[in-house]
């Protein structure tokens, strides 16, 4: 059997990361083939999680690897949060769409989370420390919000213009 096919990451300020992503339909064999090439893109890219706005898919789906050892898969489909910590803490963050920017943004510390998994089954999930972040980060962005835009006007600016240079300088060799 072939590896599952890399998918392209949109990169920030792409318009389409800010796309409100629709509910996913049913499990099926096409859902199963993209969760196979998201983790795929995911591992690739070093990343410990993707939603699928970020590869132009606009359906509520995340996948996540938090362990070292890459090998713990969580896939989310259809997420609700159903309670999160009153309690928040400011940790740094990263997104493979924001390539080499790291920032500080306050999240809840703990999140319960109902969500269907990659069989279509519900599953109630609680997380802590870097999963509840993780899992917050992607659902932020199946409602077309990036990281950056928890950060000041200013920041997000000279990040914005960071990364148009950056693509491009790419688009020129
Ligand atoms: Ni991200």
């Amino acid at each position: 059997m072939n590896p599952p096919a890399l998918l392209n990451i949109l990169c920030y300020p792409d318009p389409r990361l800010h796309t409100v992503a629709q509910p996913v339909a049913a499990v099926d064999a096409r859902i199963r083939e993209l969760i196979a090439r998201m983790f795929a893109t995911m591992h690739e890219a070093n990343g410990i999680g993707l939603a699928a706005t970020q590869v132009d898919v606009h359906e509520r789906l995340i996948v996540i690897d938090v362990s070292e050892t890459r090998d713990q898969p969580m896939v989310l489909i259809n997420p609700e949060i159903e309670w999160a910590s009153p309690e928040k803490r400011k940790g740094e963050e990263g997104c493979l769409s924001v390539p080499g920017i790291y920032d500080g943004v306050e999240r809840s510390t703990a999140v319960k989370v109902r969500a269907l998994d990659g069989e279509g089954r519900s599953r109630v999930i609680e997380a802590e420390g870097m999963l509840a972040v993780c899992i917050q980060h992607e659902m932020d962005h199946l409602m077309g919000k990036v990281f950056v835009e928890y950060l000041s006007p200013l920041k997000r600016n000279r990040i914005k213009s960071k990364l148009v240079k950056a693509q491009r300088e790419v688009a020129r060799v």
